[in-house]
C-alpha cells in the first residue's frame, strides 16, 4: 500500500521499535521467545522482515534481552534484510514498557512516526503494518489494529489459589471489545511524552497514550498478527509460513 517514492504530506519518517527482550516463559523452558526459530528461522528476524516489509520504514530498532544484545546484532547480520532500511539493537529493561523506551531512546532525530511491534507477533502482513502508518500519517497521534472478538469476555474476581473458582464480576458487550495487536502506531513526540509522563504497569503502548486524554484510534487488524504466546500458537504459526509458501509457488 505506502509507497516511499510518494512523500506522505509530512514528509514522515517512520521507524519500528521491537521489544524482545522478554523470556516467553509461557511457552515453556528454552531460548528467550524472540529467538525460538518457527521453520528454522528466529521469530525475531520474522519480526524485523514484517516490519521492513513495509517501504515507509527506514529504520528497525531491535530491543534485546539485556545480556543478549551482541547474540541479537550477529544473528541480524546473519539474515539477509532488505537494503533500504538501517537496523540498531539496543539492550532491553526489567518490563516491556521500559525495553519500549530504551527503543525510543535510541531513536535519531528526523524520525516522526514510531511503531512499536511485539516480536512475539512474527506473521503481520504488511497490509496491516502500512495501514497503521497510513493512519497515523492521516493525523491521529495513536493508531492499534485491533479484531473483533470471538469469544464472550467475563470480568472476574481474580482466585488467590490457581485453579479455584472465580466469582464473576461482569461480561462487558461482546460487540464493544476489541483484541488489541501490533505494531501500534504513533506520533513519535507523543509516545515519547507519554512514556515520561506514564509509570503505571501497562500492556500497551496505546493506553499511555490514552492516559494522556489523546485520541486513540483503532484500524481493523489481522488473523496472522496473532501473539505467539503458548506451545500451540508455534504450530499455528509454522502452519501459516508453510501455507504462505505453498501460495508464493515455493
Ligand atoms: O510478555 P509479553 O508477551 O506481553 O511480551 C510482549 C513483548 O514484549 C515481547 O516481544 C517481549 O519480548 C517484549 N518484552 C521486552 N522486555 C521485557 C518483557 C517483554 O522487550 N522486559
Amino acid at each position: 500500500m505506502s509507497d516511499d517514492s510518494r512523500p506522505s504530506p509530512s514528509g514522515a519518517r517512520t521507524a519500528a521499535v521491537i521489544p524482545a527482550a522478554g523470556r516467553g516463559v509461557r511457552l515453556g523452558p528454552g531460548a528467550p521467545k524472540a529467538l525460538r526459530a518457527l521453520n528454522g528461522t528466529p521469530m525475531l528476524i520474522h519480526a524485523v522482515r514484517a516490519m521492513a516489509a513495509s517501504r515507509a520504514v527506514s529504520l528497525v530498532v531491535v530491543v534485546a534481552p539485556p545480556d543478549g544484545a551482541a547474540e541479537v546484532k550477529v544473528l541480524l547480520d546473519s539474515h539477509a534484510l532488505p537494503e533500504r532500511t538501517d537496523f540498531l539493537v539496543v539492550p532491553g529493561g526489567d518490563s516491556r514498557q521500559e525495553s519500549v523506551r530504551l527503543g525510543l531512546d535510541a531513536l535519531p532525530p528526523g524520525i516522526d512516526i514510531v511503531l512499536v511491534h511485539d516480536a512475539a507477533r512474527p506473521l503481520v502482513p504488511v497490509d496491516t503494518v502500512d495501514a497503521v502508518i497510513e493512519a497515523v500519517r492521516d493525523g491521529a497521534p495513536a493508531v492499534v489494529p485491533a479484531l473483533p472478538l470471538a469469544d464472550t469476555v467475563k470480568q472476574v474476581e481474580p482466585a488467590g489459589v490457581p485453579g479455584e473458582p472465580e466469582p464473576v464480576v461482569a461480561t462487558p458487550e461482546r460487540a464493544l471489545l476489541r483484541a488489541v495487536q501490533t505494531p501500534q502506531g504513533f506520533d513519535r513526540e507523543t509516545l515519547v511524552r507519554a512514556h515520561e509522563t506514564v509509570t503505571d504497569n501497562v500492556t500497551d503502548d496505546a493506553s499511555m497514550v490514552e492516559q494522556l486524554g489523546l485520541r486513540v484510534v483503532v484500524v481493523p487488524g489481522h488473523e496472522e498478527a496473532f501473539k505467539v504466546t503458548r506451545p500451540l500458537d508455534l504450530v499455528l504459526a509454522e502452519a501459516v509460513l508453510a501455507r504462505r509458501r505453498l501460495n508464493d509457488g515455493f
